[in-house]
């Protein structure tokens, strides 16, 4: 089953050909980026108006470069939730249009579920259930058991900032400008975290997570200090935001008798990360690679896979959900 993917719930217009739910066609990302960046963060407004212009050149393109026409596709599948509404709109409209237009079977993905089947993607093997799937991008922080496909159970959450959105706050202290995480882990790569040891809150007896108390704390710390120590703290508090994902991650897995951890979301990306979970975790880990770590239509269409796979099908009535919740 051939699948274009579209996702704009956020600040990145995506297109995508997929084959059953694994293989990758195509995979456009046209990146907002640098429009955000002047205002040192996503403007909702700007970015709906930009995914306006973008999307049906992007969904052409990743047509193009798939070497396929509108005969060639099975079916369409598109971010619904969670995400920017105005942003959402704009792909699940174009989707419609497509869907109606070409007489195509339309499905609407969970923008977190899609994260995770990132790690689906040109797997060399299948993920195994029951698995604990880490889920840290620039809105959630959520810890997942999930028992088969389409299967969730919420272990536990943030209880206030995501940790995308703790490595953006970090940034923005510290002077490393937009986007965050991965301006931290380059300074880092200068820094020594050990000179400049931040808190960890580990919530002990639950899944949760919280940082907006390691926010405050390096605010704290970086007004007493200079220039010089932005390497240091930076590493400091990658350090400490790893520490407690790494370790609460796999305290739940063992917890919960898992058979794997997955990593899934932009924060997946950092190299920190990935390598201190590999080495700690007992379990095997699977993470996707990092351009598929961060928003991308290529797991929007593997995600639709299985929601078709499982008899999904949505029609005209197809409605943006920018609260969305897993499970
Ligand atoms: O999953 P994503 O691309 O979009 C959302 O669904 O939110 O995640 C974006 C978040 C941003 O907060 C960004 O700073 C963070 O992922 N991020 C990283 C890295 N690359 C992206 N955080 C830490 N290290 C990275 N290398
Ligand atoms: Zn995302």
């Amino acid at each position: 089953m051939r699948l274009l993917g579209i996702e704009t719930s956020c600040d990145e217009t995506a297109a995508a050909v997929v084959e059953d739910g694994q293989a990758i066609r195509s995979n456009v990302v046209a990146s907002q980026v640098d429009i955000h960046a002047r205002y040192g963060g996503i403007v909702p407004e700007v970015a709906s108006r930009q995914h306006l212009i973008t999307a049906i050149p992007v969904v052409e393109q990743a047509l193009a470069e798939a070497g396929c026409g509108w005969q060639d596709m099975d079916g369409v599948a598109v971010t619904m939730g969670p995400g920017l509404a105005g942003s959402l709109l704009i792909g699940v409209n174009l989707a419609k249009a497509i869907a109606l237009g070409r007489g195509l079977p339309l499905v609407g993905v969970n923008h977190l579920e899609a994260h995770i089947y990132a790690n689906w993607l040109e797997a060399s093997t299948a993920p195994t259930f029951p698995l604990v799937c880490l889920i840290v991008s620039g809105g959630h922080t959520d810890l997942v058991l999930m028992k088969g496909h389409g299967q969730y159970q919420l272990l536990g959450k943030t209880r206030d900032d995501a940790a995308g959105e703790a490595f953006d706050k970090a940034a923005r202290i510290l002077g490393l400008g937009y986007p965050g995480g991965p301006a931290i882990e380059k300074a880092s790569q200068e820094g020594d975290a050990s000179h400049r040891r931040l808190p960890r809150a580990w919530l002990k007896g639950s899944h949760d997570f919280s940082f907006s108390g390691l926010k405050t704390a390096l605010l704290h710390l970086a007004q007493r200090c200079g220039p010089d120590d932005v390497a240091d703290l930076a590493a400091g508090f990658q350090e400490a935001v790893v520490e407690v994902l790494v370790t609460k991650t796999i305290a739940a897995a063992l917890k919960q008798h898992a058979r794997l951890i997955l990593l899934a979301g932009g924060v997946a990306a950092n190299r920190r990360l990935r390598q201190v979970m590999i080495q700690q975790s007992p379990l095997p880990v699977l993470i996707p690679p990092p351009r598929l770590c961060t928003d991308n239509a290529a797991m929007t269409a593997a995600c639709g896979y299985y929601r078709f796979q499982a008899g999904q099908q949505d029609g005209w009535k197809l409605e943006v959900i920018p609260g969305l919740r897993l499970g």
